[in-house]
C-alpha cells in the first residue's frame, strides 16, 4: 500500500484496539483451562511482562474474569464476550469480512469511522467494532444509546455493484441479516418493520442505519451500521417505553460474539443472493418474516406528510406500497413507519 494513503487511514483509525491486547485475548481464549505464565505470553505476543499485567488489569476492567497473577500465571475460565478481532474473523473465513476488523474499546460512532475509511479508499467487506458509542447515531437524526459492551455496534463497508436507485435493497438485505442472526435468540422469532427494525412485541431492539457516497448512477461505497440491543437491563429510562433488548425478552445472557459472527455470516449470504439472482429473493423473505410487508395498518411520517393506510408489499426496488384510506396506493421511499 502506498505509504501516504496508510499514513492518512491511521488517523481515522486512531483509538484502535492495540492487536496486541487482541492476540493476549486471543491465547487465553484458546488456552481457556491452562493457566499460563506471564513469561510465556509476553514471549507470544512480543511485549514485556509488566505490559501483560497491565493489560491483564484492562482486560479485568472490561469484566474479563482473568485469575492468576504474575508469579503464577493467568488463565480464563469461560471465553469473554469481548469483540475481539481474532477471534470474530477466524469464523469469517469464507467471506470478505475476515480480512479487515477494526476493532475499538470507545469511539463515537463506528458508521463515521467506517465512512471515513471508505473516503480514504478501504476496500469492500471492512468491519467497524466498538464496545461503546459515545455519539451512536439512529436515522433521521436520533442518536443510539450504546452503552458499554451490552450491546452489537457494527458498521460494515461494502462497494456494491449497484446504483443509489437499489440501495434500500441492501437496507433490506441487512435487516433480514440480523433478524435471522437474533431469531434462534428468541422463542418467538422477531418481526421486522419496514424497512429494517427489528422488534420484539411492539419494541424496538435493534436498528441499522445505511448511509452512502454515490453518484447518480453508481454508489462509490455503502456503509450498513448494525445496532443490536443484546444484554442491556434494564434499557434506560428515555428509551424504555419502546426500546427492548434480546436479554429483557428472554430472561438470559446472549453471546454477543456468536450473534455479530452469524449476522456478519448472513449478510454475506443475503448479499451475495441480491447480486446473484436480484430483488425477488430478497422481497420475497422480507415477505415471509414481516408482518409489515401487507394488510398492516400504519402510519406513515415522512419530512412533509403523515398519513394513514393499509401496506400493500413492496415494489422490486424495495420501496414500500401504501394504500392510502381513499384508495390511492403510494410508495414510500423512506420515513417512519408506525402501527396504527
Ligand atoms: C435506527 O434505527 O435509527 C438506526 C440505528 C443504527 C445504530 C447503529 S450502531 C452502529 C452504527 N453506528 C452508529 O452511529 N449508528 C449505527
Amino acid at each position: 500500500m502506498h505509504a501516504r494513503m496508510e499514513s492518512k487511514r491511521l488517523k481515522v483509525i486512531r483509538g484502535l484496539t492495540d492487536r496486541r491486547i487482541d492476540a493476549l485475548l486471543t491465547l487465553l481464549s484458546e488456552n481457556s483451562t491452562i493457566v499460563i505464565s506471564g513469561a510465556k505470553i509476553a514471549k507470544e505476543i512480543g511485549v514485556t511482562r509488566g505490559t501483560v499485567w497491565r493489560w491483564v488489569q484492562k482486560l479485568r476492567a472490561l469484566g474479563v474474569d482473568v485469575k492468576g497473577h504474575p508469579r503464577t500465571g493467568y488463565h480464563i475460565t469461560r471465553i469473554p464476550d469481548i469483540l475481539a478481532p481474532k477471534l470474530i474473523s477466524r469464523r469469517l473465513l469464507n467471506t470478505p469480512f475476515w480480512k479487515r476488523t477494526y476493532h475499538f474499546f470507545k469511539v463515537e460512532s463506528t458508521n463515521d469511522i467506517a465512512m471515513k475509511l471508505g473516503d480514504e479508499g478501504e476496500p469492500h467487506g471492512a468491519v467497524v467494532i466498538a464496545e461503546e458509542q459515545t455519539a451512536g447515531r439512529g436515522r433521521a437524526g436520533r442518536s443510539w444509546t450504546s452503552e458499554k459492551s451490552a450491546g452489537i455496534y457494527c458498521s460494515v463497508l461494502l462497494r456494491p455493484p449497484i446504483s443509489p436507485a437499489q440501495a434500500s435493497l441492501l437496507t433490506l438485505v441487512a435487516g433480514l441479516a440480523a433478524r435471522d442472526a437474533t431469531a434462534d435468540e428468541l422463542d418467538t422469532a422477531p418481526d421486522v418493520r419496514w424497512p429494517n427494525d427489528l422488534l420484539i412485541g411492539k419494541r424496538k431492539f435493534c436498528g441499522i442505519l445505511t448511509e452512502m457516497q454515490a453518484e447518480p448512477d453508481r454508489v462509490h461505497y455503502a456503509v450498513v451500521g448494525i445496532g443490536i440491543n443484546v444484554n442491556q437491563t434494564p434499557m434506560p429510562a428515555e428509551i424504555e417505553s419502546f426500546a427492548t433488548s434480546l436479554r429483557m425478552a428472554s430472561g438470559r445472557m446472549h453471546s454477543r460474539l456468536e450473534i455479530l459472527v452469524r449476522l456478519l455470516r448472513k449478510l454475506d449470504h443475503y448479499y451475495n443472493l441480491l447480486l446473484a439472482d436480484g430483488p425477488e429473493p430478497i422481497v420475497r423473505r422480507f415477505s415471509q418474516v414481516s408482518s409489515y410487508y401487507s394488510g398492516k395498518r400504519v402510519r406513515i411520517t415522512t419530512a412533509n406528510d403523515s398519513f394513514v393506510g393499509t401496506t400493500k408489499g413492496l415494489e422490486p426496488s424495495g420501496i414500500l406500497r401504501v394504500a392510502r384510506d381513499d384508495g390511492r396506493v403510494v410508495p414510500v421511499i423512506s420515513g417512519d413507519v408506525a402501527e396504527a
